[in-house]
């Protein structure tokens, strides 16, 4: 069990060092404790050994008495002998200076001391509290191993050891003791040679180092967090503790960016197949990090992303012949030269790029631009900084891509400097301008989970969001869905009749509609009836005092037949053809244009009236690259670089522009994004005059896994009121569909048959992509339960697929499921939004009747 600094510097700390020891004891297991210096001490010894006066050094070491001595006073214990003599070993040294022993051993043996001082406390400790604890001096056992390259600095200071299980050893100490104590970061030179430290990631390592020497059954590193992420948690805050990674997948996240845990020590750990186990001191309940040896068969997921910043690329264009022999061998000799570690590599024939890692490299502009001189030489060099390597890390990275597509989208709109695929399979890196990572990192994260990239409903694999285990997040605005519960005996009996069916559940409307009713900041709401045409369901949202938003005749129609006549609806047609204009500017709809073309072309029809713009305010947002509606590659809205050439146009015809219209995309969760849109409206409306109201679109998005978090409306509004404060003089309006109804719907089928090919299991069921596109079409993630096994354990890894003569007809990828019988009912989540709607009578099979429960 290995504490850290602040983990050992006061005594409720120790407190909770002696409940967590014996709580193992009670295991039955005999306990090694590997413990750092107290917070701040090794910063201490280090500024003790930068003085070159003797009586500042004394001075500085009496501080560091003091410090020992007032945790001791705190402990209510009297000055136990074996610290007094460290404490007066360390007084002595300072006095001393270097001596004879020379600068670095000294500074060594100095530094060596936190640690030394910490353990004896920790022993006297621990014992005084009815646990009796050996003092154990880690130098006897932890000797350092030569190494190629070193020089005097590295072999005292950096320092590496050669761990192999030793059987003698651990007898050894099985026999003198079960509670140990020892120190981290100290170790020494082979036979009775000097003190030596191990360097960055110091005290970890040791751990690693004793769990491989004793085979211990395994490694605990105690510290303040859980574990490892998905992501940086400062970043992300939605990020998710990884419960479990192998080796070299924890060796990976730790190498890209994790702070939780040194890279160094996992290596050690990795031959004796000593598992290692992350856990946080102040929430022992939590089930941590547990690092082992690859288990069985797992779901392929991506299971971090990281971003490392202050990369510097050095791209190399060979100036010579194409394909010049030893190019590649001519430049990376500058780079051994100046003792630069190079990270990524791309090439091509005449160019060769690099990444430099600051972590691995001391880079200053001095030895940048001594390395550009020299290359200079054999190439022409172009430095590339500062830039920023996102890195996703994940085993199996190359089947992923697939479910990375649209991942890989968002880079889209980046400049991508360099992509490299690491050999061993486990990463895939982009280099990208180092400022837009903060911004790229959590939307790369959500796009991962909802792209079914990143497996979250693995709950093995992935535990909690960090913001519900240490931020405010509050989750339970997802509460129980409406078909858990009571209801699913009603599902049953409904599939019993008859499978494909859609069922609809009004309360959830009704409860979703008067949710986003709390908006006070929104003046009218519409619902975007694109998403479900149902009549129940346009008729429970007039009821609820929506307005409707229809992109064709047959919608506004549809409507127009079940609300009364002063309900608003809005036309919101695309690339349509002239009669449709014609027509609805014969209706009481609110048209909006989205081109100059209509303008330009049949003025007249428009002569005198009243329209909204639809904007493109030049970049698209959403769950899916092709659920984007913005940005040059859409086909959506008028551009503004267009917007005076249109506002001419109208002027010429007697059209006023009366309102301002823009939607970025759909399934979006962040509610700074209609902000952002409402803002860009009102002051472009500032510049037009005649325009009243501002319609900011729909796009809301439903978290698709049981666990992410829903979009905050309270937030939104705090959002939405800001601008308003500014620009009250004109309304918002908003048009949501998916919000609305996609929990209120689910579509039940039956098991067909099963096959197993290769490694995998297909589920078959009754209805497909004829019913349910969305998977196919956006890789969207359903959740999928066998209604007729609840309660059963989830054992079965299957591909749930339809019966449609396609290969991509499959509803869910990889999901764990109770083992399933022909007949079962299956149901599938959160197909009230896009689903029957999107259906088609593809090999004319049935895509489900609708039912609608009140
Ligand atoms: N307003 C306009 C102008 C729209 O184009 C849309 C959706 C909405 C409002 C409503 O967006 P919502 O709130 O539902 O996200 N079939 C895709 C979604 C396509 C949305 C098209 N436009 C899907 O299944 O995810």
């Amino acid at each position: 069990m290995k504490f850290g600094g602040t983990s050992v510097a006061t005594l409720p700390r120790w407190q909770n060092i002696q409940e967590l020891v014996s709580s193992r004891r009670a295991e039955g297991v005999r306990v090694l404790v590997v413990v750092s210096a107290l917070s701040g001490m090794t910063d201490a010894l280090k500024h003790l050994c930068a003085e070159t006066e003797a009586g500042k050094r004394i001075e500085a070491a009496a501080g560091i008495v003091e410090r020992h001595h007032a945790l001791l006073a705190q402990m209510d214990l009297p000055l136990p002998a074996a610290l007094e003599r460290r404490l007066a070993d360390l007084c002595d040294l300072a006095a001393s200076g270097p001596g004879s022993l020379g600068e670095l051993a000294w500074q060594a043996l100095v530094q060596a001391h936190g640690e030394l001082l910490s353990s004896a406390l920790g022993a006297a400790f621990l014992t005084a509290g009815g646990l009796r604890t050996e003092w154990l001096d880690a130098r006897e056992c932890l000797t350092a191993a030569p190494l190629p390259n070193q020089n005097e600095r590295t072999r005292l200071l950096s320092a590496m050891v050669d761990s192999r299980p030793d059987p003698v050893l651990a007898a050894t100490l099985a026999a003198r003791g079960d509670v140990f104590i020892t120190q981290g970061f100290i170790a020494r030179e082979p036979g009775q040679g000097r003190t030596v430290l191990l360097g960055r990631g110091g005290s970890d390592t040791s751990a690693s180092y004793f769990g491989a020497l004793l085979k211990a059954a395994r490694v605990e590193i105690w510290t303040d967090v859980a574990g490892m992420f998905t992501a940086n948690p400062r970043q992300v805050a939605g990020a998710r503790l990884l419960q479990r990674l192998d080796y070299e997948e924890a060796q990976e996240i730790a190498s890209t960016g994790a702070k939780v845990l040194h890279p160094r020590c996992l290596s050690p750990l990795r031959e004796p197949r000593v598992p290692l186990l992350i856990k946080d001191t102040n929430r022992p309940e939590l089930e941590g990090t547990l690092i082992g040896p690859q288990v069985g068969e797992q779901v392929v997921s991506v299971k971090a992303i990281s971003a490392r910043k202050n990369i510097t690329l050095i791209s190399m264009e060979s100036v010579g012949m194409w394909q010049q022999v030893g190019f590649l061998s001519d430049v990376f000799d500058q780079f051994k030269r100046h003792g630069l570690s190079v990270d990524l590599i791309g090439s091509a024939e005449t160019n060769v790029t690099v990444s430099l890692d600051p972590t691995e490299n001391l880079l200053d502009s001095d030895a940048l631009a001594a390395l550009a001189t020299d290359l200079s030489k054999v190439c022409r060099v172009k430095v590339i900084a500062p830039c920023a390597a996102v890195t996703l890390v994940g085993r199996g990275m190359r089947s992923m891509l697939h479910n990375l597509s649209s991942v890989l989208a968002e880079f889209d709109q980046l400049r991508v400097h360099l992509i490299s695929q690491s050999s061993n399979n486990l990463n895939l890196t982009f280099v990208v301008d180092e400022g837009v990572v903060d911004s790229l990192l959590p939307r790369l994260h959500e796009l991962l989970i909802s792209a079914g990239a990143m497996r979250t409903d693995d709950a093995a694999m992935f535990g909690p969001r960090w913001d519900v285990l240490y931020g405010s997040a509050d989750t339970s605005t997802r509460g129980p869905v409406w078909w858990q519960g009571p209801a699913r005996a009603r599902l049953l009996a409904l599939a019993a009749e008859q499978t494909p069916r859609y069922v609809y559940h009004l309360p959830t409307v009704r409860e979703q509609a008067r949710r986003l009713k709390r908006l006070s900041a929104v003046d009218r709401l519409h619902y975007a009836v694109k998403a479900n045409t149902h009549p129940a369901i346009i008729g429970a949202l007039a009821e609820e005092g929506f307005g409707f938003e229809c992109v064709s005749p047959g919608e506004v129609r549809a409507v127009s037949g079940l609300v009364d006549e002063t309900v608003p609806l809005l036309f919101t047609p695309n690339f349509a053809p002239r009669e449709d204009y014609a027509w609805a500017l014969q209706t009481r709809v609110t048209l909006t244009l989205d081109a100059l073309y209509p303008m330009e072309h049949w003025g007249e029809l428009f002569r005198g009236r009243e329209i909204a713009l639809r904007l493109d305010l030049g970049r698209g947002l959403g769950h899916h690259e092709k659920v984007r509606t913005g940005g040059s590659g859409s086909k959506f809205g008028l551009p503004v670089a267009q917007l005076d050439s249109f506002l001419k146009l109208a002027d010429a015809h007697g059209v006023t522009v009366r309102g301002l219209h823009a939607h970025l995309g759909s399934g979006i969760l962040d509610p700074g994004h209609w902000g952002e849109v409402y803002g860009q409206l009102a002051s472009l409306a500032e510049r037009i005059g005649s325009v009243s109201y501002l319609d900011i679109g729909g796009g809301l998005g439903v978290p698709a896994h049981p666990d992410e978090m829903a979009l905050d409306i309270d937030a939104l509004d705090a959002v939405l009121r800001q601008v308003k404060a500014v620009y009250p003089q004109y309304q918002l309006w908003m048009e949501p569909g998916r919000y609305l109804v996609a929990d209120s719907g689910v579509l039940l089928a039956k098991v067909t048959q099963q096959k197993g090919k290769g490694a995998l299991r297909y589920l078959g069921v009754d209805t497909g992509m004829n019913s349910l596109i969305r998977p196919m079409l956006y890789d969207a993630w359903h959740e999928i339960v066998n209604l007729s096994r609840e309660g059963e354990v989830a054992e079965t890894l299957y591909q749930v697929v339809g019966p449609i003569c396609e290969t991509g007809d499959v509803l869910g990828q990889d999901r764990l499921l109770p083992s399933a019988e022909e007949g079962d009912v299956i149901l599938i989540a959160q197909t009230g939004a896009y689903g029957k709607v999107m259906a088609s009578p593809y090999n004319l099979r049935d895509s489900g009747e609708e039912v609608v429960l009140d």
